[in-house]
């Protein structure tokens, strides 16, 4: 982690954060003077992760647009074999296989998703390229393993020794239990802002430890582990996908915004949603990041510990969300 740029603050700074979106820029040639109107981009992604966070962040700086910077930003993770909920390394279903869900949305509604891949390591890119090279919006299990090679992705082993070893143990009970996350981090969302203004967003997993075989969570459902609406914002969302996927979470929070609540009042909601269908403080997690046009952010979590990384400026934080519990 760079501690330079990487500051960790609390929730009362993080929330009504207000970001000024628009900078005017001055630009002169040899004919004429123009002045051009440029958004200063930001990057808002679940968790503690400030490489992903800086990779996708300088490729807006550098004009790139959202969903190009957002795709580069999670690679970073999905190759992290020390990152266990995503990518290469992520953890295995109960029969020791690594399946990957992933989804994209651009600041013009197309989408694209893959469903339980194997042997791929970067499913956000690669449901970009079902969005881009197909018909389809999604792609599932060996289909989009086939149009993976049939693109040129390297096929890998995405078993790490290290996640080998956590799955070999697990066997020995074999009880299944969906964990509380509090660790730095899960499933990857993550929204970016461009040069332009607009918003995309990325959404990548290994979905929960030990699985059934088959077993796909929210994150590449488009609506549930995330939506964009250019007009009004974005949200993407983080922990148990089940309970995301019952109250379809960040379609329900972009909605939320168009109805005028702000990105803190809608995550706010869309965890009571969910809490509101339990008896008691439930013994999972989920937590939701949203940002809106104004460049305001906002974030809820059931459970303490969920964190999320921003960038704007060349300054990377690590913020502690606000949780129900
Ligand atoms: N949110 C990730 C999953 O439930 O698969």
């Amino acid at each position: 982690m760079r501690r330079k740029t990487f500051i960790q603050q609390g929730s009362l700074l993080a929330s009504g954060m207000l970001i000024s979106p628009v900078l005017l820029n001055k630009k002169k040639n040899a004919t004429s003077k123009k002045i051009m109107a440029s958004f200063t981009p930001y990057v808002l992604s679940t968790w503690n992760v400030p490489r992903a966070n800086e990779i996708a962040g300088a490729a807006l700086d550098r004009g790139i647009n959202a969903l190009e910077a957002a795709v580069s930003g999670v690679a970073f993770e999905e190759s992290n074999l020390l990152n266990t909920t995503v990518g290469n390394g992520g953890a295995p279903d109960r029969d020791g296989e690594v399946t990957l869900d992933a989804c994209v949305m651009n600041h013009k509604g197309d989408c694209g998703a893959v469903l339980a891949v194997q042997n791929i390591t970067h499913v956000a890119a690669l449901a970009k390229d079902v969005m881009e090279k197909t018909p389809h919006v999604i792609l599932a299990g060996e289909g989009a393993k086939k149009f993976a090679l049939s693109q040129g992705y390297t096929p890998e082993d995405l078993l790490s020794p290290q996640s080998k070893k956590a799955w070999k143990k697990w066997l020995e009970k074999g009880n299944y239990q969906p964990e509380i996350n509090v660790e730095n981090h899960d499933t990857i969302g993550m929204l970016c802002s461009d040069q332009n203004g607009h918003l995309s967003g990325v959404c990548t997993t290994s979905g929960l430890a030990y699985k059934m075989k088959g077993r796909v969570g929210d994150s590449p459902i488009i609506g549930s582990g995330l939506f964009i609406d250019n007009n009004i914002g974005g949200a993407v969302a983080t922990g148990l996908g089940e309970e995301v996927i019952k109250t379809v979470g960040s379609f329900l929070i972009v909605e939320l915004m168009r109805q005028g609540k702000s990105p803190q009042e809608a995550c706010e909601e869309a965890i009571g949603r969910i809490i509101e269908k339990q008896s008691g403080k439930p013994d999972f997690h989920v937590a939701y990041i949203a940002t809106n046009k104004k460049g305001e952010i906002g974030s809820y979590s059931i459970h303490q510990g969920f964190s999320y990384s921003f960038y704007k400026k060349n300054i990377n934080q690590n913020i502690i969300s606000k949780s129900i519990y």
